[in-house]
């Protein structure tokens, strides 16, 4: 009998007789979620399979399996209708290599939405899910999240691949229902889509982050911050991206009233940038304003426009650039800007900050 053999009929014999697992025993091979009482110890897990089933009102999903742990889905998750504060799930894993086989999470948004978002209306638990630990997460959708959908919080090197966060039935109703919203470092998210309405990213605080090769479809483009006091972002590449029907296509934005806070070394590339409604792109140290009295308490330096063309295209009637400053350093190469559309740019370069090249 092969080692494992022996494992598993050991672990079938040893939940069979219904008596605890000895302590000498070795982590079980797979552990099955299919509850919530089922993942309330998942710490001897390396396997974590999650089948099926539907997390009932009032209860949340946390799943924390041992560091290194390959965790599958073979099934997807409902979440009911809850008051339960978010995240309705959670992935605490150390190393993890999670893969949703291209299973959802079924946030039953149209339940919830109600044109208000997250402040007024029906409380609508948010995030949907929270990423904590580490490791590869892929091949998964969230479909109808009440508000925000995914929130990275991730602790060492990960990457997010292949997920695909579907609101498009919110187009109406959904509001804040932010597709990734980041504070984290050492992270990768690519080849992922987006269809909502707010952001595709906000980007809340962090270093070297890469977003590339991602479609954002309806919502409001792709954004670093809104940054508040005490927060730093720095070392961002956006690449290959693609943003279409949103209202805004990228921002970078700090919170008027920030301290102690900085934007630096934001770089893009051969993005396709198309917004309907207000700014093409916008940097604004003025937040929760688009354009008013810029705060001088944070530093914005580095943003570059490098390499193949990100080409940033408004039908709307405000300025494709807008740039409101209150402190922003340095010299900004936007050569490889090409913005069309809308009003001339509106810049107001606070700080001193002068911009080079593009068609700015
Ligand atoms: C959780 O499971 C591990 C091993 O599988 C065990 O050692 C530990 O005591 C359990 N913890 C609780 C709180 O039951
Ligand atoms: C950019 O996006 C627009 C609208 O989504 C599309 O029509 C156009 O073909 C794209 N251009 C490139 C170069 O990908």
């Amino acid at each position: 009998m092969s080692l494992l053999a022996f494992i598993t009929l050991a672990c079938v014999l040893t939940s069979a007789l219904a008596t605890p697992t000895p302590a000498a025993t070795a982590k079980r091979a797979t552990c099955t979620v299919n509850s919530v009482a089922s993942a309330s110890n998942l710490s001897g897990c390396s396997s974590v399979v999650i089948t099926a089933f539907t997390v009932p009102s009032g209860n949340t999903l946390t799943i924390k399996a041992a560091s290194g742990a390959s965790v599958q889905m073979t099934g997807s998750v409902t979440f009911a209708q809850t008051t339960s504060s978010g995240p309705l799930f959670t992935l605490d894993t150390s190393d993890v290599s999670f893969n949703g086989n291209g299973n959802s999470f079924f946030g039953n948004g149209p339940l919830y939405w109600d044109g208000e978002g997250t402040s007024g209306g029906k409380t609508k638990p948010h995030p949907l899910l929270k990423f904590e630990g580490s490791g590869t997460f892929t091949n998964f959708i969230v479909k109808d999240s009440p508000a925000h959908a995914i929130s990275v919080g991730t602790s060492a090197t990960s990457s997010f691949t292949n997920v695909r966060v579907d609101n498009a039935d919110g187009a109406s109703l959904g509001k804040n229902t932010d597709g990734f919203d980041v504070s984290a470092s050492d992270l990768t998210i690519s080849g992922c889509t987006v269809l909502n309405q707010d952001d595709c990213v906000a980007i809340n605080s962090g270093s070297n982050i890469l977003f590339e090769n991602n479609v954002c479809t309806g919502g409001h483009g792709m954004s670093i911050g809104s940054i508040a006091t005490g927060k730093s972002v720095s070392g961002v590449t956006f690449s290959g991206n693609t943003v279409s029907q949103s209202m805004y296509g990228m921002r970078i934005k700090v919170d008027s009233d920030a301290t102690d806070a900085s934007v630096s070394d934001i770089t893009y590339i051969g993005n396709n940038i198309s917004a309907n409604d207000k700014y093409g792109y916008l940097i604004t140290q003025s937040y929760s304003e688009d354009f008013g009295t810029p705060g001088t308490g944070s530093t914005v330096s580095g943003i570059t426009f490098s390499g193949a063309t990100t080409k940033v295209t408004t039908t709307g009637k405000f300025p494709v650039v807008g740039v409101d400053c209150g402190k922003c350093t340095g010299t900004w190469n936007w050569g490889s800007l090409d913005a069309t559309g809308g009003e001339a740019a509106d810049l107001v370069l606070g700080g001193g900050v002068k911009i080079s090249g593009g068609t700015v």
